[in-house]
């Protein structure tokens, strides 16, 4: 199908840990359309962020197979799965990842170190991203000087700033206040209007209901992938 940019089959992760294997994804398969706005839910440890890592290919599976624009992510060597990366995923972290001893615009433009733009067009292209999530005047600040859902929106314009198809968000709303969440779900929300892909792991059944699709984990196992009755997504959270 041509507007399917994911396809997932089978997917699976065991980690290994000494002589036991933690079998942290089952046997997903979904598919993620372009331009959809997918929510993962599931309890802490059902596998969500295992998940998300192997879509934003940052980790490998162990078993199944990913298709990402229709080449099959298996058959690519390690540097042309980077390249996928730099050119078309953006990543928003848990916990932010930002360098604490370089401020926030030096932090955006080191996620432009890979593209083509010489170092005053960098520099231009990170401010725009700052000032799109209303941080333009903390350019020099650093990381340690602001509040968590500023970092989280450095961590996102990071994300923004090399202008990816598909955005990969874990948990961006999870360590703000209601009112900063509030602004980070705005951003997301935006994006997707203007037609980017979004995939973000949430707690939070309400922006679950909004999403386009619904993938909830429960232990590994992929139990539904798709559902916007936040009745129906509090059975599979709470039982
Ligand atoms: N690097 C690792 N090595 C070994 N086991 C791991 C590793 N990462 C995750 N796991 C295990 O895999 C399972 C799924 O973990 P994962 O981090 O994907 O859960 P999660 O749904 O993101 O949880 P949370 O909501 O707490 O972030 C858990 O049992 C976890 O302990
Ligand atoms: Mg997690």
């Amino acid at each position: 199908m041509s507007d399917c940019l994911i396809e997932a089959n089978q997917l699976s992760k065991t980690y290994q840990m000494g002589k036991v294997g933690v079998s942290a994804l089952k046997k997903a398969s979904f598919t993620i359309q372009k331009g959809s706005f997918t929510a993962i839910i599931g309890t802490s440890g059902s596998g969500k962020s295992t998940l998300l890592n192997l879509l934003g290919l940052i980790d490998h599976p162990t078993d199944g197979s990913l298709t990402f624009k229709g080449l099959n992510v298996n058959q690519l060597s390690n540097y042309e799965q980077t390249k996928i990366r730099a050119e078309n995923i953006g990543f928003i972290f848990q916990s932010f990842h930002l360098v604490p001893v370089m401020n926030i615009l030096d932090n955006v433009m080191l996620q432009l170190s890979f593209s083509k733009k010489d170092k005053k067009q960098r520099k231009k292209t990170a401010i725009q991203a700052l000032n799109s999530v209303g941080l333009g005047t903390y350019l020099q600040h650093y990381p340690a000087d602001l509040s968590g859902g500023q970092r989280q929106r450095v961590s996102i314009a990071r994300a923004l700033s090399k202008d990816p198809d598909l955005i990969l968000a874990d948990e961006p709303t999870g360590s703000l206040d209601s009112k900063s969440g509030a602004g980070v779900l705005d951003i997301f929300k935006a994006l997707h209007k203007r037609g980017k892909t979004i995939i973000i792991v949430t707690h939070d059944l309400e922006i679950a209901s909004i999403a386009n699709q619904q993938l909830v984990l429960k232990d590994g196992e992929l139990l539904e992938t798709n559902t916007n009755d936040v009745e129906q997504l509090k059975k599979y959270y709470y039982r």
